[in-house]
């Protein structure tokens, strides 16, 4: 299977992804993850990315797509993967169609996470807290607001684009994290019926 998990900060797309990659044997593909890699190894692209991830903004379009590009050329995906960030732009979501079509391995189901943008604070508050002295540069309040704006004004456009390719499944993102984990094994044991 081959899926995409959307959402905006904090909605459980990291939660979820982890739930699927043991339930289905898939392997999740974080944009947040490599790039927070890329920047603790001081790479050239981890220099590029830091700042703006710390201002809660997004990577530019090329880096991002090169990135998950190479990742997708991998042997490792070839029963399946989950996309974690990524697309979080409508030129990212054409690029990866592109690119997924040249391979002939369309997506099957595009999952969104619908949450209550008042209480994403409360959880990314929750996991900096939680996080025992290793917190995410953009895990803060000011940085949280911008992050929300971002997805907004630049990934919520892909709610439409997914729901033209008819693959869009929207999930109650405020239920329990296991209730979740159950409406979406439900969507994907359907699929695979
Ligand atoms: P990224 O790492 O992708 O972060 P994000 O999208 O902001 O998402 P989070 O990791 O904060 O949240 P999540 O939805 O995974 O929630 P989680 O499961 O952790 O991106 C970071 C930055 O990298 C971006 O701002 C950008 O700069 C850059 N970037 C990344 N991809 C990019 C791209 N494609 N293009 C350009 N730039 C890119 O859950 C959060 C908390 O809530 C946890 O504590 C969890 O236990 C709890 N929780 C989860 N679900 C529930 C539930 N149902 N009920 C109660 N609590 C819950």
């Amino acid at each position: 299977m081959r899926l995409i998990l959307l959402g905006p900060p904090g909605a459980g797309k990291g939660t979820q992804a982890a739930y699927l990659v043991e339930k289905y044997n898939l392997k999740q593909l974080s944009t947040g993850d490599m790039l927070r890699a890329a920047v603790a190894s001081g790479s050239e692209l981890g220099q590029k990315a830091g700042g703006l991830m710390e201002r809660g903004e997004l990577v530019p379009d090329d880096l991002v797509i090169a990135l998950i590009s190479e990742r997708l050329s991998y042997a490792d995906v070839a029963h399946g993967f989950i996309l974690d960030g990524f697309p979080r732009t409508v030129s990212q979501a054409q690029a990866l169609e592109k690119l997924l079509a040249e391979k002939k391995q369309p997506l099957d189901m595009v999952l969104a996470l619908a949450v209550d943008q008042e209480r994403l604070m409360e959880r990314i508050t929750k996991r900096a807290q939680e996080s025992q002295g290793n917190v995410r540069a953009d895990d803060n309040p000011e940085t949280l607001k911008k992050r929300v704006a971002v997805y907004l004004e630049q990934t919520a456009p892909l709610l439409d684009f997914y729901q033209e390719v008819g693959i869009l499944s929207v999930i109650d993102g405020m239920a329990p994290i296991s209730e979740v984990s159950t409406q979406i094994s439900s969507l994907l044991d359907e699929l695979k019926a």
